[in-house]
């Protein structure tokens, strides 16, 4: 691998629906102390898509605002366009595909999607950094979208939620240079999956916390055996997060095993990162990445120069622990407060609204069905024709309509 050459993010955006659920909401309809949700949880809303909204629509927005940012040329070296999802919407045609027809990116690219649980948008990632590496002049888009549905009245049920990242990646980034170092580990683990009959996800909620802790722990062993850096040369640190508190036992797990590498660190380190996720929720394959957007976007003190670890994690499971250093540019790179606005414009939702967006409108099993427009979005799922998904682009915002 030519390590000489530098490679990374240069571009970040993130997208999310713009109705959400208040935990407190959703605690007093399952009659329990909303304490548990805000701090055992460690949640406070949940976006909740409308039913013209999937992971298409979604993710196109997300992907627009990185072609925005770029000139024709630079459009024009995009090779590569990765979608990761586990919520895909066809057994044989990627998002990717769906996404060609709906934003200002060139046609002489290959498109295709992966999975792989929650770790789908690391795998892109890195797949890309690695393109990138071997050929310095093209560049990959990397599109990560979910959306976390769990059964009604399930424990999973509050930390649902819905969001999307793209990611440029390319030679000499402006936003982080990742570091060629990375550690891994695979194993069959039956901590969350769903059956392709099933329209929700079937977890194992606690092998689930504990696959994540072993995982991460081998992980970090592995980066550390490839030349990446022990964790007291890691300022800030972003892990998966399924749900907040996730991150806050990632990062006590790490600070009982390395007790001296972590002395220095506070739990600053690891909370500013979780921002956005604690009022987006789960977004599976986004979730690291829409971390890593808060972490840059609300850090008071400039980061140039500091070194982030990453640990992404996918049930089933694969796990990887990276790292990337924090570029210059990187305030000039990324919108803060139209991200900030993003989540403060949102409209909340009442238990009863909420329940029909997510569980009862969702009929996609259909093979002619029209969408209302709800979503209010620049993008939305219009029908299925002949069990064909019909997407439509809107210029200008909807009125909402929730
Ligand atoms: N006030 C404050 N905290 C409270 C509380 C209250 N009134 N009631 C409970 N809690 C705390 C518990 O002590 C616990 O904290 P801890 O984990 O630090 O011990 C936390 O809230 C959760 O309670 P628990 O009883 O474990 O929740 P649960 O059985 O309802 O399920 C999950 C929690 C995460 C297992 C469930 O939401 C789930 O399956 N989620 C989907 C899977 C997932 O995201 N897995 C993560 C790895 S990928």
């Amino acid at each position: 691998m030519n390590k000489a050459i530098k490679v990374g993010i240069n571009r970040i955006e993130f997208s999310t629906t713009e109705n959400y659920l208040a935990l407190e909401k959703l605690a007093e309809a399952h009659q329990i102390d909303p304490a548990k949700y805000l701090h055992g949880i460690g949640q406070s809303k949940m976006a909740v898509p409308t039913p013209d909204e999937d992971t298409i629509s979604i993710a196109a927005n997300a992907a627009q605002d990185v072609l925005n940012t770029m000139t024709p040329e630079e459009v024009k070296t995009i090779s590569t366009l990765i979608f990761a999802t586990e919520t895909g919407v066809d057994q044989s045609k990627s998002g990717a595909a769906y996404l060609m027809g709906l934003i200002d990116i060139h046609p002489n690219c290959r498109a295709f999607e992966v999975k792989q649980a929650c770790y789908g948008g690391t795998a892109g990632l890195q797949m890309a950094c690695d393109m990138v590496r071997a050929r310095p002049d093209e560049s990959v888009l990397v599109v990560a979208c979910d959306i976390a549905r769990y059964q009604q009245n399930t424990p999973g049920e509050c930390t649902q939620g819905a969001g999307a990242v793209a990611m440029l990646i390319t030679a000499n980034p402006d936003i982080i240079e990742i570091d060629a170092e990375r550690g891994c580990f695979s194993a069959d683990i039956m901590d969350f999956w769903r059956p392709n009959q099933f329209k929700h996800a079937l977890v194992d909620g606690e092998l689930s916390k504990d696959a994540y802790l072993n995982v991460m722990a081998s992980s970090y062993q592995g980066y550390l055996a490839n030349g990446g850096k022990p964790l007291d040369q890691l300022e800030w640190l972003c892990f998966h997060q399924p749900f907040t508190k996730m991150a806050k036992k990632a990062f006590e797990h790490l600070s009982a095993q390395y007790p001296e590498q972590m002395a220095d660190k506070t739990d600053a380190a690891y909370s500013i990162s979780q921002q956005y996720g604690r009022e987006i929720g789960n977004t599976y394959t986004a979730s690291l990445y829409i971390g890593l957007l808060s972490l840059l976007d609300n850090a008071e003190q400039d980061l140039t120069g500091q070194t982030i670890g990453f640990f992404s994690y996918g049930s089933g499971a694969v796990g990887e622990f990276f790292s990337g250093t924090v570029n210059k540019n990187y305030r000039n790179a990324i919108n803060t407060l139209a991200n900030q606005q993003k989540l403060a414009a949102r409209t909340a939702l009442s238990y009863d609204t909420y329940c029909q967006y997510m569980y009862q409108l969702r009929d996609y099993d259909q093979a002619n069905i029209r969408y209302n427009p709800t979503s209010g979005s620049n993008f939305r799922l219009a029908a299925i024709h002949d069990n064909k998904r019909v997407y439509e682009r809107v210029l200008e915002p909807m009125s909402k309509a929730a």
